[in-house]
This record gives C-alpha cells, sequence and structure tokens, in this order.
C-alpha cells in the first residue's frame, strides 16, 4: 500500500485531493501538511496531518521518515498575484520548497506529483494552440519558478531517477476552497457573487481567454498521471491539460442561463491583466492524451450548472 504525503493540504487543491487520495488508498495512508492555514474539520479528523514548513528540509524529512512515504504530492506554492506582490517569499516557498522535497524525494525514494501552470509560459509563447514544447520566458515571479520548476523536476528524474511527473494546469475552478491571490480567480468568484449579490465586478477585460478546468477534472488529472504506466511517458513533467477556454463575457452568458438577472462590469486590474495577457489563450493537451490518457470531463456549461448547484446548496438558496 502506498504512503502519500500532501503538501498545501489545506489549500484549493490539496482540501480535496487529500480527501480523494484518502478515498481511493485508505485514510491512514494519506498524510496532510500544511504550514499556517488551518484545514477543515473533515481533512483534520480523517487521517494524519502535521503542520510543516516547506522551505525547512528538516520538517518534511521528519514526516516522510515517521510515516514511511513513498509517494508526494507537492502543492504548497504561492499563486501569480501574491507571488508577485512578495516575490521574495514567492521564490522561498516555491523554489525552495521544491528543492527541498525533490531533495527528500531523492534521499527516501519517493515519487513526487508537481503541478507546473500555465503560468510557465509568457508573452513571447505563442497563444493559441500553445504546443506542449515551445517558447517559456514568463515576465512574473510565479512563471519563472514554475519554470524552473518543471527543469529541477526533468532533472531530478534523469539524473537521480526520482520518479518525478506534473502537469501545467490551468484556472482551477472549485466550490469548495476558494483560490487565494491567482490572476484566474475571478472564474471562481463570479459563481459565489452570482449566487449572493447577482452581479459581479470582473478585474479581467472582455476578451481576455485563458484556459480553465473544473475541480474533478483537475484531481483525475493528478491522480491518473500518477498512476500512469512510466513507459508511455515521454515528457513525465509539465504536461499542458486543459478542459476549456473561455473570457469573463462567456461564463457570464453560461450564468444568465440559470440567472437570468445576472449582471456583470468591469474594473480592470492592472496587474492580473497584464499576467492574464501573457499567458496563453489555449493550451494543446494533445501530449496528455496521448501519454496517459488525459480526458476531461467538464466544459463551461456542465460546470457552471454543477458549480450553481454545489454554491447554492452551500448557501441554503434555491436558484
Ligand atoms: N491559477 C493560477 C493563478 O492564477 C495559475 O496557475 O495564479
Amino acid at each position: 500500500m502506498q504512503k502519500i504525503l500532501v503538501t498545501g493540504a489545506a489549500g484549493q487543491i490539496g482540501s480535496e485531493l487529500t480527501m480523494v487520495l484518502r478515498g481511493k488508498y485508505g485514510n491512514e495512508n494519506v498524510i496532510g501538511t500544511g504550514h499556517e492555514k488551518r484545514p477543515d474539520k473533515t481533512l483534520l479528523e480523517s487521517g494524519p496531518f502535521h503542520f510543516i514548513d516547506c522551505t525547512k528540509i528538516d520538517t518534511i524529512a521528519e514526516v516522510v521518515m515517521k510515516h514511511k512515504v513513498d509517494t508526494i504530492y507537492h502543492l504548497a506554492a504561492l499563486l501569480s498575484a501574491v507571488a508577485e506582490a512578495d516575490p521574495q517569499l514567492a521564490w522561498k516557498v516555491n523554489m525552495i520548497g521544491l528543492y527541498n522535497m525533490l531533495e527528500v524525494a531523492r534521499e527516501y525514494k519517493c515519487s513526487v506529483f508537481t503541478p507546473s501552470s500555465i503560468g510557465a509560459f509568457g508573452p513571447t509563447t505563442p497563444s493559441d494552440n500553445t504546443p506542449q514544447d515551445t517558447i517559456q520566458r514568463p515576465n512574473t515571479m510565479y512563471g519563472i519558478t514554475k519554470v524552473a520548476g518543471e527543469l529541477l523536476c526533468d532533472y531530478y528524474f534523469k539524473r537521480f531517477g526520482v520518479d518525478t511527473r506534473g502537469v501545467r494546469f490551468p484556472g482551477l475552478i472549485s466550490y469548495k476552497t476558494p483560490p487565494s491571490g491567482g490572476t484566474t480567480d475571478y472564474a471562481v468568484e463570479i459563481y459565489y457573487e452570482a449566487i449572493k449579490r447577482k452581479k459581479y465586478t470582473c478585474y479581467l477585460k472582455e476578451g481576455t481567454y485563458l484556459d480553465m478546468m473544473y475541480m474533478p477534472d483537475a484531481l483525475k488529472a493528478a491522480v491518473d498521471l500518477m498512476e500512469a504506466d512510466p513507459a508511455r511517458l515521454k515528457h513525465r513533467n509539465a504536461f499542458n491539460v486543459s478542459a476549456m477556454s473561455f473570457a469573463p463575457e462567456h461564463i457570464a452568458a453560461e450564468i444568465k442561463k440559470i440567472i437570468p438577472e445576472f449582471t456583470m462590469d468591469f474594473k480592470i486590474d492592472p496587474l492580473r491583466q497584464a499576467i492574464a495577457d501573457s499567458w496563453p489563450n489555449n493550451m494543446d493537451d494533445s501530449a496528455a492524451r496521448e501519454e496517459w490518457g488525459w480526458q476531461p470531463e467538464y466544459d463551461l456549461e456542465s460546470m457552471t450548472k454543477d458549480m450553481i448547484e454545489k454554491l447554492s446548496q452551500k448557501n441554503n438558496l434555491i436558484v
């Protein structure tokens, strides 16, 4: 039986992935870890949880040794907008944190899943149908740590035989734990505001296309890639994965189909607009489809229906 460690277990992806992994591999076999943010009661009470600091290697090694961990899902990271507000901290958490994780993985023979991002691309990357292997010259600290992370994971595989795997996640949309400080967060906020206030002020301009994905597909991507036959993996790290690409007006129109009174206006945030403009409109994820059978389930319509249903239940509202 696998012994799995999840970092960032209280975060947007981690809070859901930890529970999916516990359901699949057994509660006791999935060790959640976090830094400051307390996980919710279900996560805390359903299995082991430790507070660690990814920037301090000893705190990671201790938990890996104690639980005889063999697989790590390393999710602890700062998102793009907060990383831009504090680039020094972003380097520490995103880069030193990953380096420490890979070092522990090398020493204790663990496999490692690390999410990269659409943020690993930059303004000179072809923005439509962005190829798997292409120009990567991001101009944000987040992007720099993501590209360096992709290369570092490849290096640890080639040089030390650490079984590293990863995907480039697009904007992730979920109704459980909100993201904090990303550029794509509007696509989550819009649902909360549509339900609470029937209106939303968007910080990205009309026509800003970005790749997006509903959380159940993102969780499936992580687990499927870690379970994929290694003989078929030519890329290993940083697979482009996408489920849909849309601009703010498209998600608003989809919400309007269910909540007809919904309206959206705009107040552009120059920082996040510039970041979004430097990212692809839509990625080509055929390598993931060919090498490990990636196939998303949700599109904009089915995701919107599910988000509104689930968030309304959470808020005790009938839409
Ligand atoms: N969702 C992330 C962000 O907006 C991108 O991977 O920062």
